[in-house]
């Protein structure tokens, strides 16, 4: 197994180029399932979780060539209908295959996905979601076997209860060879969402609200789509935590090929600390704090401070002078990275879904031990300023959803080395 060696204490400088983002890619490939025409992706991010979806394509039958940040997918080849618990089980998001493998298909099985380390995150709004659209689940031997009703799924009106980001996409995708108009009412408006609407109405999609909480579709009737040339978003949760390296290290970076508005609820926060920003069109430098200051944040849904970026900015706010209260309102179990910070010196409480950080002078290497992917970013974040050696085990969560995170570290000149565990 992996793992990162950090000695800390060396600033940073330069520029950092922007991955495709992880989290607008993995729906966007499961729309492609949607169409029986070669589809061309573009500015995937070198991730695992990226390969695991694009090879659960190929379980189903479809045709995937996939080099860099290019896949061609045809998914006109697709013969079989079951996204089977191996590929589930290493990751949650396969989830986003149950709608459009319903839609064009009328029938399918997806395992269940079971527990997680951020929280319990059920499915239930999905499927309650496609259950509306009239098709029949059922939950057996850990598998959803969903069946659209003769003629296919039926546009409908859709409340959800809460804001769900995923349920948002199975249900877009699903209306979008439904039969009719569907309303989304309390949608997701993620940039994540705000892609896979654009992919649909690039495709003849009538999409109206996109970007806001109120979508409504008119489907296809079961008529396949053609997308034209899809290129994939800059990843906003990657540049936050770039913008964090830069932030804890107290040094001036400049992020290239980025969305700032995208980001923008991190950077107000970063700004309230007391760092300043100069934003282009498509990039953005942060420049250092005379003294950083600590913060308060609540996470909660787009446009608002995003639940992703909450272990990253604790792990600023632990070098803050003052203290910074850090609450989680999305997931019941995001905090696994507190005692990890903590073996490296930092001093945070925590108390039901609220961390108070203490800021402390200094951080000392030690080893810890990454437990999510957002968790493993903030864990490097401190080792980059810990005196001393940090080795940040178990690095497969940040192979997940970071690009090359150590090499485009050590190009800002992090003292950074992927090294392997002896046995
Ligand atoms: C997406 O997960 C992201 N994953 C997550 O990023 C992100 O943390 C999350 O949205 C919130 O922004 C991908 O895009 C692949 P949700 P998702 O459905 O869609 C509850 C990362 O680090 N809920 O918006 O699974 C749920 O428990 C990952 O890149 C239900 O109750 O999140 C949570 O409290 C981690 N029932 C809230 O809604 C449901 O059926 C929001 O979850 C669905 C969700």
């Amino acid at each position: 197994m992996d793992y990162l060696q950090i000695n800390g204490g060396k600033k940073l400088s330069g520029r950092v180029t922007i991955s495709g983002a992880k989290n607008a890619a993995l729906p966007v490939i499961a729309a492609t399932i949607l169409s029986d025409k070669p589809v061309t992706l573009t500015n995937l991010p070198n991730v695992v979780d990226i390969r695991t979806l694009l090879k659960l394509l190929t379980m189903l039958g479809g045709k995937v060539d996939h080099e860099g940040t290019v896949a061609h997918i045809d998914n006109s080849t697709i013969n079989s209908h079951k996204a089977v618990y191996e590929i589930v089980a290493q990751m949650r998001a396969s989830i986003l295959v149950l709608g459009p493998l319903l839609a064009r298909f009328g029938e399918c099985e997806v395992s269940l996905p079971g527990g997680c380390a951020i929280g319990q995150r059920p499915i239930d709004l999905h499927l309650k979601a496609l259950e509306a659209m009239g098709a029949t689940i059922e939950i057996k031997g850990g598998y959803v076997h969903a069946i659209a009703p003769e003629g296919g799924l039926k546009g409908t009106k859709i409340i959800f209860d809460t804001i769900t980001v995923g349920g948002t996409e199975n249900t877009l995708m699903a209306a979008a060879l439904a039969n009719g108009t569907t309303t989304i009412i309390n949608a997701a408006k993620e940039p994540e969402i705000v892609q896979l609407c654009e992919m649909l109405a690039s495709a003849g999609v009538s999409i109206k609200g996109t970007g806001t909480s109120e979508l409504t579709i008119e489907g296809t009737g079961g008529v396949p789509l053609t997308f034209p040339e899809t290129r994939i978003i800059p990843d906003r949760i990657e540049a936050g935590t770039y913008l964090c390296a830069g932030a804890i290290t107290n040094s001036e970076i400049t992020l290239e090929a980025v969305e700032p508005e995208h980001i923008r609820a991190t950077i107000d926060k970063l700004e309230s600390m007391g760092f300043t920003f100069t934003i282009g069109e498509n990039s953005i430098t942060i420049h250092p704090a005379e003294v950083i200051k600590p913060v308060n944040i609540v996470t909660v849904e787009y446009p608002g401070f995003p639940t992703d970026m909450q272990a990253q900015l604790m792990a600023v706010a632990v070098v803050a002078e003052g203290e910074s209260l850090i609450e989680e309102r999305l997931f019941e179990n995001r905090f696994m990275h507190v005692s990890e910070l903590n073996r490296l010196g930092a001093d945070i409480w925590l108390k039901g879904n609220t961390a108070a950080v203490k800021g402390v002078d200094r951080l000392y290497g030690a080893d810890v031990m990454a437990t999510d992917l957002r968790a493993s970013s903030a864990l490097v974040l401190a080792g980059l300023v810990a005196e001393g050696t940090t080795n940040v085990r178990r690095i497969y969560h940040l192979d997940r959803g970071y690009d090359d995170l150590e090499g485009k570290l050590a190009a800002l000149g992090a003292d950074i080395v992927r090294k392997k565990e002896q046995k």
